[in-house]
């Protein structure tokens, strides 16, 4: 049944930006001739000069991605300024509050005038080009009206999602030695607070880099304020004057890095540059989603995560689009929120992710259909493959089979979406991505790198550069070649598996390294272990995903215990708690297995494949176990495995 093709309907291709014929034009010519057609596309957003140069990339040696690199803008002004003369009384902004009775509504001339008052108020506190910026904040309008103003001034912000920890929030602030942090008193989450300020405090104990603090008031919760550092949104914004000139910034100046996890090490800096990010943001917002003019537009994402950096602020901004800012969960006050929120706001896109899906399609379809969801005109899913069972919930109950979904596979590290369904041009299958956008060269290679064709799976690689594509590790460009090109000479590897059938259309199949998707975020094993390796009674830990029914993967942690440590219950409860704090609730493992040892090669590599077979329960196949240096470990392990 998956494999079952959902033709598009033809009032949709009607009326589409592109149907199916135009797809396959677009395709080839981006293909053939990538100058022409970019310069084509470029002019979707602003440039105070318009760039001459169009693409410059080297997969080889020591990398370089350059796009547009001749031009000069600024991000803020594709996304306010241009916008005034013709829609600036327009919505570009509906926030809705985690409480029901709460919501707001920001126009594009109001928005304006908060980032430029932002603006002048970073710049009065000593903020200029090329500074880092660190935003810890909820889901409220200063996260976009931050974001807006570190671009107008060419500061460059790395955004940390509110539900990471002080330790977390501190190692990603120190790694680019932020010099200001833009935060709130606490956020609100499904009725209940967030102490971000308090995070925050603990965090800068830690952070000599950082000089001032600026705090929004959210809940009006009694928090410290150091003096000297720390200042109220509103004491340092309402003073300052409602325009702002912006930066001049080169196509290739930074705009943001966001901490993205990896296999080995510390969360890598994923620097992402002006111009090509901005173009990439604007062509895949209208086209996947088929965006049109006056529309309501909600992607569900925190802006804490790439998806909300691209497709809530810069891709619907730079599009004139109305965008909705949501504060609070799915389930709360009831299982029917998103849906009663696309009633009230009159939603016509919706863009969310698998473990929603999955999590709302428990509770059946009752707190569905007692809404009417007629405005939806287009569904989106994102972060995690979605299976078919939950893609055929969300056709059927949420669109009522009228609605595409456009199951959008990307990364943080590519900027945007790169293989989706275009709704008017391409039919879908429940769990498939689909086809590549046009100027999107995927492949699928063998352990050798040697490119395989036709129905096949393998590793997933893209052959050449889209503009929205990352452009280094912040302060580690050879990190960079080594951990994207170095598997795979002069490809961009992808860290995903995916199988490509008949039709050509690619199935992710999930990562093939050791990064782990929990809920659809992003999670190094390493990253875990090195955490519960902290904690004193800990010898040895190895972390690996395990399939899991509404998570998709769930985190499953064999643990070591120094000698003389007793493995009680008590402790497992503590090393659940201590993760969560080292890194934050995100983290929290699902399982600990007390392991006497781990399966190790001669070598004393940790053989994680047993690992992962075990947490699966997948015991008949352990495959071959000879190299291991003490196979009775293993019997352990499958004996005393945990769920
Ligand atoms: O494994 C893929 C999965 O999420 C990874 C990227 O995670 P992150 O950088 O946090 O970005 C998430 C939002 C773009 C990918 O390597 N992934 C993302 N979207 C899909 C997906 N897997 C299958 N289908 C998708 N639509």
């Amino acid at each position: 049944m998956s494999d079952a093709l959902i033709a598009v309907k033809p009032e949709i291709a009607a009326k589409a930006r592109i149907d199916a014929a135009k797809y396959r034009a677009m395709y080839e010519q981006a293909e053939k001739d990538p100058d022409g057609f970019w310069r084509g596309e470029m002019n979707r957003i602003a440039w105070m000069k318009a760039p001459t140069k169009i693409k410059n990339v080297d997969f080889h040696g020591d990398v370089s991605i350059k796009w547009f690199e001749d031009g000069v803008l600024n991000a803020s002004v594709s996304c306010l300024d241009r916008h005034l003369a013709t829609r600036g009384d327009q919505v570009a902004i509906i926030w809705e509050g985690d409480d029901p009775k709460s919501d707001a509504k920001v126009t594009y001339r109001q928005l304006h005038a908060q980032v430029c008052r932002l603006t002048n108020g970073l710049r009065e506190l000593g903020v200029k080009k090329g500074d880092r910026v660190c935003i810890y904040l909820p889901m409220i309008v200063e996260a976009a009206v931050a974001m807006l103003a570190c671009a107008r001034i060419g500061a460059i912000h790395s955004i940390v999602f509110g539900g990471f920890s002080p330790d977390s929030l501190a190692s990603r602030i120190q790694d680019s030695e932020c010099s200001v942090l833009i935060t709130a008193d606490q956020g609100r989450r499904g009725g209940r607070t967030v102490p971000l300020k308090t995070n925050a405090d603990e965090a800068l104990k830690q952070c000599p880099s950082i000089r001032h603090v600026v705090v929004a008031k959210n809940t009006g919760g009694d928090v410290p304020m150091q003096a000297g550092r720390d200042i109220w949104w509103s004491d340092l914004c309402d003073r300052q004057k409602d325009t702002a000139e912006p930066e001049p910034m080169g196509a290739e100046d930074p705009l943001f890095i966001l901490y993205t996890s990896g296999s080995t090490g510390k969360p890598k800096g994923v620097l992402h540059t002006t111009g090509g990010y901005m173009v990439w943001a604007s062509f895949t917002h209208e086209n996947v989603f088929d965006y049109r003019d006056g529309e309501i537009y909600w992607c569900t994402a925190d802006v804490g995560w790439v998806t909300g950096h691209t497709y809530i602020v810069y891709g619907p901004l730079a599009n004139g689009a109305t965008t909705l800012m949501f504060e609070g969960v799915p389930n709360y006050p009831s299982v029917s929120r998103f849906w009663e929120v696309i009633d009230k706001h009159q939603v016509n896109i919706f863009y969310t992710a698998p473990t929603a899906i999955r999590a709302l399609m428990r509770e059946g379809e009752a707190p569905v259909k007692k809404t009417s969801r007629k405005s939806l005109r287009i569904l989106g899913s994102v972060g995690e493959p979605i299976n078919p069972e939950a893609w055929l919930w969300y056709y059927r109950n949420v669109g009522d089979e009228r609605c595409p979904i456009v199951d959008t596979w990307w990364q943080t590290e590519t900027g945007g979406i790169l293989i989706s369904p275009l709704p008017g041009a391409i039919a879908q299958k429940p769990g498939s991505a689909t086809l590549p956008l046009p100027g999107v060269k995927p492949a699928l290679v063998d352990g050798e790198g040697k490119i395989i064709e036709g129905a096949a799976e393998g590793n997933l690689v893209l052959l050449d550069s889209w503009p929205g594509q990352m452009r280094t590790i912040y302060g580690d460009h050879a990190r960079f070649g080594q951990t994207y090109f170095s598997t795979f000479k002069g490809m961009y590897f992808t860290g995903d598996g995916a199988r490509r059938d008949a039709d050509g259309y690619y199935w992710i199949t999930g990562r093939v390294d050791d990064v782990i998707n929990v809920s659809g975020h992003r999670m190094g094993t390493a990253e875990i272990e090195s955490a519960l390796v902290a904690h004193p009674k800990v010898a040895e830990a190895a972390v690996v995903g395990m399939p899991h029914d509404l998570k998709g993967q769930g985190i499953y942690c064999y643990v070591t215990l120094k000698s003389g440590e007793e493995p009680t219950e008590a402790l497992r409860k503590e090393l659940v708690a201590w993760v969560r704090k080292e890194i934050g609730p995100i983290a929290a493992p699902d399982a600990i297995q007390w392991a006497p040892g781990l399966p190790k090669t001669r070598s004393g590599k940790i053989m994680r494949r047993i690992l992962r077979k075990i947490a699966a329960n997948e015991t008949d196949g352990l495959g071959d176990t000879s190299t291991l240096a003490d196979p009775t470990v293993v019997q352990d392990l499958i004996e005393n495995r945990v769920g």
